[in-house]
């Protein structure tokens, strides 16, 4: 049987044959990892894809369908308005369009970054593979369905760089990414945050807070490169992740909402006498995801990054927006490591890239909790944002042995930082708790008992029974 032809704004169709016929062959397995990973496949759910519009534009239609149906497809944004290297060693030279154009030894390095950014989507979907089966509320299914097969999407958008561009090698890294299997102690994901089992909708709305949000930032970095069409694969994604934020921002809102409201009548306030999710539980789990996401943007002091930013493969957030820096080319200037403490270092700018991204990214993060904290009436204990330094495992060399707690503090020994960390973690009895509310509100207009309905629908929703 012929297969249909797959939805795309690259061309597909004036590739040669062989790679056409791999791209196909890769849809194949996808379709088979996605019935592996899915466990909703019959009925149809209310859902938006990406499409071109008739003046060139990317935007989306939406409508009921079956998952197994949904149009995955091949969407690049627009070129870029400027057409040199805007930083690094190449700066000023024309942007790569064309394989040949990218410097022979750097294919190996922008593979991997493809493949690592590929590697996230399909992790994320099969993290989140169970969550449907206790969905606090039609809505709130049908929004983890919507990430999902985005996630899907963005797998696509790097399978065809590595299948168009990267020859034999991108051929095995595509099947690879539907081969390894998030937390399998053998074919792991590549990075640790996806590997974490997401237990439950709390978890969820962290990670999609959290994770998506790291998401956000290697993808706009990722935007910068001098390789075009992967710059221009990114556009659209990051115009999906804004909904992927927007879906955990949201629902941590509705649980913090939820739970004011249940403390007022609960005993001695106690939310947990009442079916709610106690503040503190939810603080431990931003804790967690916090903490799991920061290191995704790797070691404060990086060989890597700063290669990959001199070869012009992954620039700084918005390096090419006119007035927002001043040095593409860094030969000299010093990032300030924990500056204004008694630990204060120096180190070169170009080795800081990953800490230059992460502190936009703690800046980001940042918002989101004052927009919680307004649900928090005076009195009661504000949520925050560990220290970036709490609950970390990369790069912490870097801190020379020093242990960090969650307000910054520094811990001389190893065991009563455990102790710290622990109690600032969710503990097995959280995850238990947690896991006891998680009931499938199946049903129009109906909510879990622990969450508050979609934003503005209030009015229309009745509560589950807990
Ligand atoms: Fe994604
Ligand atoms: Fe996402």
């Amino acid at each position: 049987m012929a297969r249909p032809p797959i939805p795309n704004n690259v061309g597909i169709e004036n590739l040669p044959a062989r790679m056409v016929e791999h791209l196909e062959a890769w849809r194949d397995s996808y379709l088979d990892w996605w019935k592996w990973t899915n466990l909703d496949l019959e009925e149809p759910i209310p859902l938006r894809w990406a499409v071109q519009r008739e003046n060139g534009d990317l935007g989306f239609d939406s409508g009921n369908v079956k998952m197994l149906e949904y149009p995955w497809g091949i969407w690049l944004g627009p070129q870029k308005s400027y057409r040199h290297i805007p930083y690094g060693d190449h700066m000023g030279e024309p942007l790569w369009t064309e394989r040949q154009d990218i410097p022979a030894a750097y294919l190996d390095d922008l593979r991997r970054l493809i493949v690592q950014q590929g590697d996230t989507e399909p992790a994320s979907v099969e993290q989140q593979r169970t969550l449907g089966l206790t969905a606090p509320s039609d809505h709130d299914r049908a929004g983890l369905f919507q990430v999902n097969v985005e996630e899907g999407r963005h797998l696509w958008a790097m399978v065809y760089l590595l299948i168009r561009y990267f020859g034999k090698d991108g051929r095995d890294e595509s099947d690879a990414l539907l081969e390894r299997r998030s937390g399998d102690p053998d074919t792991g994901r590549i990075l640790g945050a996806f590997n974490n089992p997401i237990r439950d909708w709390l978890a969820l709305f962290c990670f999609t807070t959290f994770t998506d949000r790291d998401g956000k930032y290697q993808l706009r970095a990722e935007s910068e490169s001098a390789f075009e069409p992967f710059a221009c694969t990114t556009d659209f994604m990051l115009r999906e992740e804004a909904f992927h934020m927007a879906f955990g921002q949201n629902g941590i809102e509705r649980v913090v909402k939820r739970t004011i409201e249940l403390m007022k009548t609960a005993p001695h306030g106690d939310v947990k006498q009442v079916g709610g999710i106690p503040l503190d539980i939810l603080q431990k789990y931003i804790n967690e995801w916090y903490s799991l996401s920061l290191d995704l943007f790797g070691g404060p002091d990086s060989n890597n990054a700063e290669r990959l930013w001199g070869r012009g493969l992954k620039g700084r957030d918005d390096e090419s927006k006119p007035g927002r820096y001043e040095d593409h080319k860094l030969s000299s200037g010093e990032y300030v490591y924990e500056a204004g403490t008694p630990f204060e270092k120096r180190g070169s700018l170009r080795r800081a890239m990953n800490e230059l991204l992460r502190d936009e990214y703690i800046k980001d993060c940042a918002k989101w909790l004052d927009v919680w904290n307004k649900q928090i009436p005076d009195g009661i204990p504000k949520l925050y944002l560990p220290d970036h330094r709490f609950n970390r495992s990369i790069g912490m060399s870097f801190y020379e042995g020093r242990h960090y707690g969650v307000r910054g503090e520094v811990f001389a020994d190893a065991a009563s930082y455990e102790k710290h960390r622990r109690a600032n973690l969710p503990t097995e009895a959280d995850y238990a708790y947690v896991k006891g509310l998680m009931k499938r509100a199946a049903g129009p207009n109906k909510v879990a008992f622990w969450l508050a309905p979609p934003k503005g629908k209030e009015a229309e929703y009745t509560y589950c029974s807990k």
